[in-house]
């Protein structure tokens, strides 16, 4: 099973610049790469941050160039996102009982749960005690069959102060949620802006690029630097005893 993971396009009403880059430019050629080279893929997800301002434009720009793939797209919500904004944009979207963006997708290499850390008016990720409930219940009802998860605010620290500095809040209760479990084969996360893979509690996970702006290589400061890395997006190969992350700098028009 082949699968896209995107994150952070950070995409602005088109037309408008970010960082003194075009995200419309460079998203649009990673569909352009995407739709050459990957359309056979089962489906893609999008860890969130996909509008920069939250703003309506951007959100269904992102909507009319996933549409060209030709395969599913599960788009999720990042700390730049705002929640009302992308359920009248994606209204096919499933939300929980309280309204939060997490939902479950059943692939052919098993369950994909894609979790909402949103946190209103913080850039720090929330797995609060409504969206904890929600996991249990969800780990509970898959315990037989491979999980992988998805989020947008990485669940533990990563050594980058700026990016720890806005994470998840409440790691432990999230540790304490996935500990009884050993069917959790995977963690995708973005919000880190680089491209990093390691393992947590003996789960795997990974992480990458958007495709505007990236975040500096830096293990002292607590302050983002921005920084114009080429964009990626990744390529998940699943099988029932493996799983390979190719992340991907595609090419940019001049
Ligand atoms: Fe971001």
């Amino acid at each position: 099973m082949k699968f896209i993971h995107l994150t952070d396009t950070h995409l602005m009403p088109p037309g408008q610049l970010l960082k003194g880059l075009d995200p419309e430019l460079r998203f649009r050629a990673c569909i352009d790469d995407i739709t050459r080279s990957h359309a056979d893929a089962e489906c893609c997800v999008m860890t969130g941050d996909i509008a920069d301002l939250g703003q309506e434009e951007a959100y269904r720009f992102f909507g009319e160039q996933m549409d060209r793939c030709g395969f599913d797209y599960h788009p999720m919500i990042g700390n730049h996102d705002d929640r009302d904004v992308f359920r009248r944009c994606f209204p096919d979207t499933p939300v929980d009982e309280n309204g939060y963006i997490q939902y479950q997708v059943i692939t052919s290499a098993g369950v994909f749960l894609l979790l909402d850390t949103l946190h209103i008016g913080s850039h720090d990720g929330e797995f609060c005690a409504q969206r904890q409930a929600w996991l249990a219940d969800r780990l509970k009802q898959h315990a037989e069959v491979p999980v992988y998860l998805f989020m947008h605010h990485p669940p533990f620290e990563l050594h980058l102060p700026c990016i720890d500095c806005i994470g998840l809040k409440q790691q432990e209760a999230f540790a304490e949620t996935l500990r009884p479990y050993t069917n959790i084969q995977h963690i995708f996360f973005g919000h880190a802006h680089r491209p990093l893979s390691g393992n947590w509690n003996g789960i795997s996970f990974s992480s990458l690029r958007g495709t505007n702006h990236q975040v500096g290589l830096d293990f002292n400061s607590t302050t983002i630097d921005y920084v114009d890395e080429r964009p990626e997006y990744a390529i998940v190969f699943l099988s029932e005893n493996q799983l390979v992350v190719h992340t991907h700098c595609y090419p940019l028009p001049d």
